[in-house]
């Protein structure tokens, strides 16, 4: 089943008089455990399109089904809802929370579920253990290296077993052999059947998802599967070092 069915959809921002047309006419579908990189140059439109496959934003014309469910015209109260229960997001600046050790960043979205505390212990504890973070839990962000922050919050985005894992530049603000770490824990998330969208302008990034659609000037220039994926072998980082 399709969990991504995206129809003709459109984005035009109001720019004082000006109208920009970030996306001109965009169709496609992701099945689920599709490992999918979104490419384009800048201005082509692929924040756009994140921030709409993630329920942050509405399209201006067309539709889009999540899951059977047509998210297009939702209030931005159901919209976060969706967004909450379905999709975890990754991005490249980390996003978390200064104060807060490891294991109460990850509990924050199922804070936000409702799912009481000693559950929300043990699901957070569980999805740090899965990230290979059992030995820094109680640490704070400025504790942990730029790509133990990274799978922070990586099991941030998978705590709540989303439907999609969205991911804008992961590996944008880490030097290579840790961004390589990172890709190597998509690839496993990957495998363990979850569905992986991810946006970069790194072409062997992008070889690491089995499917590139690139963008330009608000439309799908190519969608085409990878021929010779890049799989990462093994678990190459190491946590107690
Ligand atoms: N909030 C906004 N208001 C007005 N114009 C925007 C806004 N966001 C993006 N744009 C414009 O839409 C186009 C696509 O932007 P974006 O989706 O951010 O591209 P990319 O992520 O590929 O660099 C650009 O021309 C950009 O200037
Ligand atoms: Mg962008």
């Amino acid at each position: 089943m399709n969990i991504i069915n995206i129809e003709h959809i459109s984005k035009v921002y109001q720019v004082g008089s000006e109208e920009v047309h970030a996306i001109m006419d965009i169709s496609l579908r992701i099945d689920k455990n599709e490992y999918v990189a979104i490419m384009g140059p800048s201005g082509s439109g692929k924040s756009t399109l994140m921030n709409m496959l993630g329920c942050l934003d509405t399209p201006t014309s067309g539709i889009y089904d999540f899951k059977g469910v047509n998210v297009s015209q939702m209030s931005d109260n159901d919209l976060a809802k969706v967004r909450n229960k379905e999709i975890g997001f990754v991005f490249q600046t980390f996003n978390l929370l200064p104060r807060s050790d490891a294991l109460h960043n990850v509990e924050l979205p199922l804070i936000y579920a409702g799912v009481p505390s000693q559950e929300r212990k043990e699901r957070a504890r569980e999805a740090l253990v899965n990230v290979g973070l059992e030995s820094r839990m109680h640490h704070k962000p400025n504790e942990l290296s730029g790509g133990q922050r990274q799978r922070v919050a990586v099991a941030r985005a998978l705590v709540t077993r989303p439907a999609i894992i969205l991911a804008d530049e992961p590996t944008g603000n880490l030097d290579s052999k840790t961004g390589e770490d990172i890709m190597t824990l998509f690839n496993e998330i990957y495998l363990q059947g979850n569905t992986i969208i991810l946006v970069t302008h790194e072409e062997y990034i992008a070889e690491h998802a089995a499917r590139i659609i690139r963008i330009k000037d608000g439309l799908i220039e190519r969608d085409e599967p990878v021929k010779n994926r890049f799989i990462p072998n093994g678990r190459k980082f190491t946590v107690n070092q």
